[in-house]
């Protein structure tokens, strides 16, 4: 089912959590909201599910406005971080227990069995409780918990953020390769890049509440509309620099600390400004692999070696630029450090409003115009488009506030010895029961 957000609004008190958040998921897509702790992704997710209420704004799920519907309404499953699986539920009653008043007790235990077969979950598993399982098979009981009633929509909330970095790494493949068997549009949310990138048919990156940008991971990658998504995607992410864009005699031209001189054929007609340059570490170099590379000249280098390749971190000018070199290249470079880089690698945001005035790779269409002293022209342009505005959507009446159902109050009870590696908050655990009744 697709799932559509309009211009939804939330506030806490002083904090805008969210601030005219415009989304579309497409049905059986993998959609990752990412951004840093504290963006408001649970907050969305959470207003997708109908656990929390929007200000403003409208929810839309397979076409219909589900904005005033109870939780239970809308046809979705939600896996929340760290589980908040039922401690004192076996997994097998953990998995059924969104069914369990609905069907008859023969057709829950096929459910339930059904359900482990497809998780891989084995008999021994289903009997214990969620103490006894590891991050990794409580993971999959609380997927069962959040499939069992065939959701329209799957939500999860950093389902992997209690897991270590090896279980991490094989669960991105595991959830993707469920998600392709079960084709249920699934909404993800993550702070962590790798995932969003590795996982994803589409993501968006959000910052302070807004849409920073939406699109395939690919194009968001090589193509940030904003500094803020350049940097936030990428490992190290995007190197970004000052320099000031000029336009004497209709020649645009960057300018840097240094004293070097990119021409910018593409950017003619752009009003002189200050603008931020960037480049990906990966595709900054110690020798000019292209004859028009634009030459950067840092200082101050030190060197992080990664096992086959080391991270360079130098000054140019007030700013930090990150380089990746091979190791023993790398380990060779005194305190001063030549950085090459080739112009269709670079992107360039007016600083003031962070707007995108060049294109990585929009080479074709561009003319590259060679300078001296290595320097090159940059090329791309046009803004790129983030996530269109959606238009539309009125406040949502709310109805009462979603409180956890008193059915959990054990389950409450015995989370803190629930013995789990980081155990669900009890809040997560009323959510949970409240979604399933
Ligand atoms: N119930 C609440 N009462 C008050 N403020 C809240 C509440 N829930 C969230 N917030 C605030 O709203 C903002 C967004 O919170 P949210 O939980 O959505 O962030 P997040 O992106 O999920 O962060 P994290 O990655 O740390 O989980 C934060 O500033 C948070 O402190
Ligand atoms: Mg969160």
């Amino acid at each position: 089912m697709a799932v559509e957000l309009y211009a939804i609004q939330k506030r806490f008190g002083r904090t805008q959590a969210l601030q005219e958040v415009n989304l579309q998921v497409g049905e059986r897509e993998f959609f990752s909201i990412l951004g840093p702790s504290g963006c408001g992704k649970s907050t969305l997710l959470r207003i997708i599910a109908g656990l929390e209420r929007p200000d403003a704004g409208v929810v839309k799920i397979g076409g219909v406005d589900v904005s005033r519907r109870e939780p239970n309404e809308r046809g979705v499953g939600m896996v929340f971080q760290n589980y908040a699986l039922f401690p004192h539920l076996t997994a097998a009653q953990n998995i059924g227990f969104g069914l369990k008043s609905r069907v008859s007790k023969r057709e829950l235990a096929e459910r339930v069995a059904e359900m482990a077969q497809l998780l891989e979950l084995e008999d021994s598993m289903l009997a214990r409780r969620p103490r006894q399982l590891s991050g990794g098979q409580r993971q999959r009981v609380a997927l069962g918990r959040a499939l069992i009633r065939k959701p329209r929509v799957l939500l999860m909330d950093e389902p992997l953020s209690g897991a270590d970095a090896l279980l991490r790494e094989r669960m991105r493949g595991e959830l993707r390769r469920f998600h392709e068997r079960a084709g249920t549009t699934t909404i993800y949310v993550t702070h962590d890049q790798r995932e969003a990138l590795s996982m994803s048919d589409r993501l968006v990156v959000i910052q302070e509440g807004r849409v920073q940008q939406a699109g395939r991971p690919i194009d968001v990658y090589r193509n940030p509309s904003t500094p803020f998504a350049a940097r936030f995607l990428g490992s190290p992410g995007m190197s970004l620099w000052a320099m000031r864009l000029s336009c004497e005699d209709g020649v645009p031209r960057l300018h840097g600390c240094d004293g070097s001189e990119w021409t910018v054929a593409h950017l003619a007609g752009a009003e002189p400004c200050e603008v931020l340059v960037g480049a990906r570490p990966q595709r900054m170099c110690l020798l000019p692999a292209k004859p028009a590379s634009c030459l950067l000249r840092c200082h101050s280098a030190t060197i992080e070696p990664q096992g086959e390749t080391a991270i360079v971190r130098a000054r140019y000018g007030e700013d930090e630029v990150v380089a990746m070199a091979g190791v023993e290249e790398a380990e060779r470079l005194g305190g001063d450090v030549e950085l090459w880089i080739s112009p269709e690698d670079l992107h360039v945001f007016e600083r003031a409003s962070g707007r995108r005035l060049a294109a990585a790779g929009e080479t074709e269409a561009l003319d590259l115009v060679a300078a001296s002293d290595g320097a090159g022209a940059v090329t791309g342009a046009r803004a790129v488009a983030g996530a269109g505005a959606v238009a539309g959507a009125g406040a949502v009446a709310g109805a009462g506030a979603v409180t956890g159902a008193g059915a959990v109050a054990a389950a409450e009870a015995d989370t803190a010895g629930g013995g789990a590696d980081a155990p669900a908050a009890p809040s997560e655990v009323a959510a949970a029961a409240e979604a399933l009744r």
